[in-house]
């Protein structure tokens, strides 16, 4: 045997003893830490919600939108169900005090935490652990809602009973049937509505029914 026949048996045989390398090793383990995390995210929420609701991010363009409804508008702003805390902390950057987010889930307190901290907001923005059907609206005048269809009646009751007149209310994806928008903006999966809750306790719009709103919206799950 030549010298480079045993240094080809010698690779050949370390290949096989090895197969994992260090980037398949990180590979997997990250892969195995990211199941763990997405497992117990929805874990910890099946424990706690009547309602379920999985935990689906605000696109940038569907915070933009939202923000864009409530341009001109200051004071106390509640994201309800503020999953990993994008809406807060952009609403916090646009001048809104406090900025408070709603959220049932330990996990994403905590990433909403960290993503607070990273952008120098740590302390400034509160992420409260709170089922949002039980918060107190009553001293709220901005309230953002991304959520689903089977939440919205449940809500409707709630943000009519306890809002103060001058409240605005911005939902995102999944309108409330019943009310009547004072403007929109975005499409498709990013549209979002705003509703002044002067004018639908006028109109007496308290319960869904008929959408006002012809165009393009869909009731359907995420
Ligand atoms: C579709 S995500 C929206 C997250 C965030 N608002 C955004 O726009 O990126 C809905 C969030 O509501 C939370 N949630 C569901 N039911 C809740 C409840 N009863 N109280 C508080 N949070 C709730 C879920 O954990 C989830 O993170």
């Amino acid at each position: 045997m030549d010298l480079d026949d045993a240094e080809e048996q010698a690779t050949a045989l370390l290949g096989r003893g090895t197969p994992w390398g260090p980037f398949q090793i990180a590979c997997g383990t990250g892969l195995v830490l990211y199941l763990a995390w997405a497992g117990s995210l929805a874990l910890g929420l099946r424990k706690m919600s009547p309602v379920q609701v999985p935990f689906v991010p605000s696109s940038a363009v569907q915070v933009r939108n939202m923000m864009s409804l409530l341009e001109g508008r200051f004071g106390k702003l509640v994201d309800l169900g503020s999953g990993d805390g994008r809406v807060v902390l952009e609403a916090y950057k646009q001048g809104f005090r406090p900025a408070i987010g709603y959220e049932l889930n330990p996990w994403l307190l905590q990433l909403s935490n960290c993503r607070a901290w990273w952008a120098g907001c740590y302390g400034k923005v509160s992420y409260l652990r709170e089922d949002l059907l039980k918060a107190d609206l009553s001293n709220c005048n901005n309230v953002t809602v991304f959520l689903a269809p089977s939440m919205v009646p449940l809500l409707e009751k709630k943000l009519l009973s306890e809002l103060p007149d001058e409240a605005c209310v911005v939902a995102a994806r999944f309108p409330f049937l019943g009310w009547t928008p004072t403007r929109v903006a975005g499409d498709n999966l990013e549209r979002v509505w705003a509703y002044n809750i002067r004018d639908v306790r006028r109109a007496g719009q308290s319960t869904s029914g008929k959408n006002p709103v012809k165009e393009g919206v869909t009731s359907s799950a995420f």
